[in-house]
């Protein structure tokens, strides 16, 4: 299913006050149940200030998506070409009102077309967040081991899952 209308394209500065609201919105939707409200605020306002979305656009190697439903922003993706030439997805949102309709499928797809020449995607996602590692496994990722998101101690527990996109 592809949610009729959607409009995908690079995320500009114009779009990132929207970007940082659904992020925000997303985020106490899908993380307050584990960490609680406040924590999700701390982390929330820390990686998603305007700021910090402004370094992350436009960067070497890198894919900031918008997905939109007329003028509206419904979706953000992000991802990065690693070192190693793999690609490893960095942010999958999706509005909650919005979610179920195909958008996170498509947006996700979109994203891997920005990195032609990666042989593998990987990514890293909450492994208590069993609605988007269900998601995941749909999109024809398998789990590659459990990790601390970044590798540090003090960051929530992660699975790290990958998709083999070239066959050799
Ligand atoms: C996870 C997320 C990105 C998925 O996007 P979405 O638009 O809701 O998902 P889609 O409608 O595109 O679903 C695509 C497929 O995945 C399946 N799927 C989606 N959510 C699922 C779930 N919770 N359990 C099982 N399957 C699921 C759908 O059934 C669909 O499969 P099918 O069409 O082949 O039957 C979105 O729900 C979201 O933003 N969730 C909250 C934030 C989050 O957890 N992001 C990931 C952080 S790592």
């Amino acid at each position: 299913m592809t949610a009729p209308g959607l409009a995908i394209r690079d995320a500009t500065p114009a779009d990132l006050p929207a970007v940082r609201s659904l992020l925000v919105e997303t985020w106490h939707a899908t993380y307050d149940g584990l960490y609680g409200w406040r924590r999700v605020a701390e982390l929330t306002n820390a990686w998603h200030s305007p700021e910090a979305l402004a370094a992350q656009l436009g960067r070497d190697g890198g894919a900031f998506l918008v997905a939109l439903l007329g003028e509206e922003i419904v979706a953000t993706a992000s991802a990065r070409r690693e070192p190693d030439g793999t690609a490893f997805l960095t942010r999958l949102y999706v509005l909650p009102v919005r979610q179920g309709q195909g958008i996170g499928r498509t947006l996700l797809q979109v994203a891997l077309a920005c990195f032609p020449e990666a042989p593998v995607v990987r990514l890293e996602v909450e492994s208590r967040n069993e609605a988007a590692i269900a998601f995941y496994e749909r999109m024809g990722f398998f789990l590659q081991r459990q990790a601390r998101l970044g590798g540090r101690d003090d960051q929530p527990d992660t699975l790290v899952m990958a998709k083999r996109l070239v066959i050799a």
